[in-house]
């Protein structure tokens, strides 16, 4: 499928300009297109998920997720399995919630004032909203990558060092040197820093900031990673240090990768989830949705006919 084939990394538009230069030439896609695009206009137009929103083995289940900035509904009824080694990609048109919904697997929505997160939402089966959880060491469990990189006011070693000292996974300086070494590679940073590790963190490159952030994510070995656009600061080298990272994690960790990049989620998924109005359009394994998608909406988006 062409999807899979386009070079690791190359810039990608939400839009597929080729499709859409077609779909110019053809007036009858043209036509459906503008119908489609006029009976979405509402949560109330979208039904149930099609595909598979669920799995046996669960990682993370969330049931019936409403989120709620002030008065205005982000996100509708959302129901989803992400299963233990899975990647799944989160993707779907600007504002549609994707990030919302995210954050709301971490408790990151807590630090946001105004918003309300309604539902079920269970980690390894224990409620993520429990009144006796406490959102540090959940968040070093479900650990998450900005799209902005947002390293500490510290030096680069600290950055990588810090989640490590504080969560009590390493004291001695040894063991914390081998962490931040072997973050920082499996990042695909080390050898760019390894001789400015006391240099500040905010000193580097937006692509190298952003790398460090990944390096600080993993360092405290995490269950679970969210990723919300990771590699849209990130050169198309970079980008495909990190999507092979997370190929390895998966042998490990389960992720959640918001991307815009729909080659990218070809690449790095094995499910894939379409978010349309805060609402989840279509579940399905990711050849499913990029080759055969079940419903229109979803069509429509990956074909580029919007975005
Ligand atoms: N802090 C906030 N306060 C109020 N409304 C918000 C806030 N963050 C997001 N929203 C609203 O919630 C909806 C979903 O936004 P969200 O950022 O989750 O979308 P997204 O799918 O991540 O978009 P993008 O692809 O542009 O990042 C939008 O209507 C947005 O305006
Ligand atoms: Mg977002």
């Amino acid at each position: 499928m062409t999807s899979m084939t386009l070079n690791a990394g190359a810039p990608v538009p939400a839009q597929d300009k080729t499709n859409s230069a077609t779909d110019l030439t053809d007036k009858s896609a043209t036509e459906s297109t503008s119908v489609k695009q006029q009976a979405v206009k509402t949560q109330e137009d979208i039904a149930e998920t099609v595909g598979s929103p669920f799995c046996d083995e669960a990682k993370l289940r969330m049931r019936n997720v409403n989120v709620f900035y002030g008065e205005a509904q982000a996100i509708h009824d959302v129901s989803l399995d992400i299963g233990r080694n899975q990647v799944v990609a989160m993707i779907g048109p600007s504002g549609c919630g994707k990030s919302t919904f995210l954050r709301c697997l971490n408790r990151m929505n807590d630090t946001i004032e105004g918003c309300r997160v309604e539902g079920d939402l269970t980690l390894d089966g224990e409620a993520i909203y429990g009144p006796k959880v406490d959102v540090v060491p959940l968040r070093a469990r479900v650990g998450m990558v900005f799209q902005k990189p947002n390293p500490f006011p510290k030096s680069i070693y600290d950055n990588v060092a810090y989640g490590p000292k504080i969560h009590g996974i390493a004291s001695r300086r040894a063991e914390l040197d081998e962490i931040v070494e072997n973050s920082l590679r499996r990042a695909g940073l080390w050898d760019e820093v390894k001789d400015r590790l006391d240099k500040p963190g905010t000193g580097l490159s937006g692509g190298q900031q952003q790398r460090l952030c990944i390096a600080r994510a993993i360092a405290v070995s995490p269950e679970v990673i969210l990723m919300d656009e990771p590699c849209s600061a990130l050169d198309p080298i970079a980008t495909a240090r990190i999507e092979e990272l997370i190929h390895e994690l998966r042998e490990n960790y389960t992720i959640a990768i918001v991307t815009h990049s729909m080659q990218q989620a070809a690449r790095v998924s094995q499910r894939t989830a379409y978010f349309h109005l805060g609402k989840l359009v279509e579940v399905n394994d990711t050849e499913t949705v990029f080759t055969n998608p079940e419903h229109d909406l979803t069509e429509a988006y990956i074909t580029g006919r919007f975005g």
